[in-house]
């Protein structure tokens, strides 16, 4: 049997735990969908949450929120149908169609296949005597194929629709009413987080490439003749790896450590909106605990970039078992969006300067696979410590849970008691689990692996003169404090005023 990847790991305790797993599991299963847990759930709203602190809430952003499923002639005007495409080889034998540039990736160990173009991957199929992985029958020669799921609006057949396989058109389409609302000025932006759909011919990487999934997209409109970002001082000295298209073509290996304003200023990025961008992705990154050095950006070559976009930088994160992997793309779509949907609806999407010249806007566009993010949240945070115990440190402020409480036995009140602060924290605002199943030793573990950050324990000190212990999951040290002051020392924790030690008087262990 293969040895267990980190993937493995980290996707069994997310099934065993309740943080995601496979959908349909009654039925067999299918791959490209997963079902969130509990955990998962609060999770994914947790990363969520901060990357709308990061890219919304500041800078007083727009959100909306569109339907998924979309009539044929949006994505008629958007190009999506001409260009969503992905080249398929289907077996002769067994029928079964894969993509042909992971079947590509997975023989050769090349990486990024898909960027050399069609004519490439039909090529190296030949070259490389690829066959069907299932059956070993032989592929027949890779086409183009629609990866959109295609639907029929009305129960009768009306009309062909398409779930979206971006958020992006419906900020196009209601450019106008954001425009509006936005008092008519430039520059801003419209955010969406919800879900697209995206039929993929053959996904693998469970969590990494799902046919559903939420995407966080946001679009920010601007003049190309006033390209400033206002917030552009919070990163211009921000320093990021970057490899530029010409690198990635001559398959440099050490990226170009750079400012953002450098990488601006040196055509390498070609608006500052993009570097805003740029910048603010790598200290979301940051925030959510990746470091530095498990960072990268890295262009798309043309024959990888979508057909909407002049430019996109990926913002990668190296991971265990797949190497360096998209976490979010940043793109220049210009004004191609707003100008296909003004030619095919007859609206005018046009703005007007001061001295009365018309435009069209153009468009930054920084994109993020939600699922991704949580997991990579996960993978980063585990630990296997001494051989025996699993523990995610989940930054604190993503943790599903923030502070589980246990009574140390349940005998002479002590239940009761523990239910009573589980209950005061509960109304505090906290999140909570509350557990009083199984031994002492059991109920630490299983916080440490679901990662809450804080476990309070209720003994007999408690009855006695009111003091309760706290453990850190990330040190196994504990504090001891007044019952009374709990809820605002977890406050002070939480809003990073207080460090753990901080909280009370430490216990010297044996
Ligand atoms: N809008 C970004 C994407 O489609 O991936």
């Amino acid at each position: 049997m293969a040895p267990k990847t980190k993937y493995d790991i980290i996707a069994e305790i997310a099934k065993r735990r309740g943080f995601f797993w496979p959908s349909f599991e009654i039925y067999g299963g299918m791959s490209g969908f997963t079902t969130y847990g509990d955990l998962g759930t609060k999770l994914k709203r947790n990363v969520e949450a901060l990357w709308k602190e990061y890219f919304v809430r500041k800078q007083g952003f727009l959100e909306l929120e569109a339907p998924v499923i979309n009539p044929k002639r949006v994505f008629e005007a958007s190009g999506h149908l001409e260009n969503f495409k992905e080249y398929s080889a289907e077996c002769s034998q067994c029928g079964n169609s894969f993509r042909a540039d992971h079947l590509i990736e997975d023989k050769t160990g090349l990486e990024n296949v898909e960027a050399m173009g069609g004519e490439v991957i039909k090529g190296m199929m030949v070259e490389h005597k690829i066959k069907c992985p299932r059956c070993g029958g032989a592929l027949k020669e890779p086409t183009l194929i629609l990866t959109m799921f295609k639907t029929e609006i009305g129960a009768t057949g009306g009309e062909v629709g398409y779930l979206r396989p971006e958020t992006a058109q419906a900020m196009f389409l209601n450019y106008k009413r954001g425009f509006v609302h936005n008092r008519e000025k430039l520059p801003f932006a419209i955010v969406q987080s919800s879900k697209v759909a995206r039929n993929e011919i053959s996904p693998r990487r469970g969590m990494l490439r799902l046919r559903e999934f939420t995407i966080m997209e946001l679009e920010l409109f601007f003049d190309p003749e006033n390209p400033g970002c206002p917030w552009y001082n919070d990163v211009k000295d921000t320093v990021v790896k970057v490899y530029t298209e010409k690198m990635v073509e001559d398959a440099i290996d050490a990226p170009m450590v750079i400012s953002v304003e450098d990488a601006v200023k040196q055509g390498i990025v070609l608006t500052e909106w993009q570097g805003y961008f740029m910048g603010l992705s790598q200290k979301f990154m940051t925030a959510i605990g990746i470091p530095d050095d498990r960072q990268r950006f890295r262009a798309h070559l043309p024959d990888e970039r979508a057909h909407y976009s002049a430019q996109t930088f990926d913002h990668e994160v190296k991971l265990e078992t797949w190497g360096w992997t998209e976490v979010s793309g940043c793109a220049y779509r210009t004004n191609f969006d707003l100008k296909n949907h003004m030619e095919a609806s007859g609206q005018n999407m046009e703005a007007r300067r001061e001295d009365g010249t018309k435009f069209i806007p153009h468009v930054v566009e920084p994109s993020y696979g939600l699922d991704r993010l949580m997991y990579i949240t996960m993978e980063n945070s585990y630990e296997r410590r001494d051989g025996k115990r699993n523990i995610m440190h989940i930054p604190k402020e993503l943790a599903p849970y923030q502070v589980a409480v246990f009574p140390i036995v349940k005998k002479d009140g002590i239940a009761e008691k523990a239910k009573e602060v589980s209950d005061i924290l509960i109304s505090k605002g906290f999140w909570v689990s509350y557990d009083q199943g199984g031994s002492i030793g059991r109920r630490y573990a299983r916080v440490d692996e679901i990662g809450t950050p804080l476990a309070v324990a209720i003994d007999y000190e408690t009855m006695e003169s009111g003091t309760i212990t706290i453990r850190d999951r990330d040190s196994w040290e504990q504090v001891k404090l007044k019952v009374d002051g709990l809820p605002e020392a977890l406050d002070a924790y939480f809003k990073g005023e207080k460090a753990f030690l901080e909280l009370g008087e430490k216990v010297v262990r044996d």
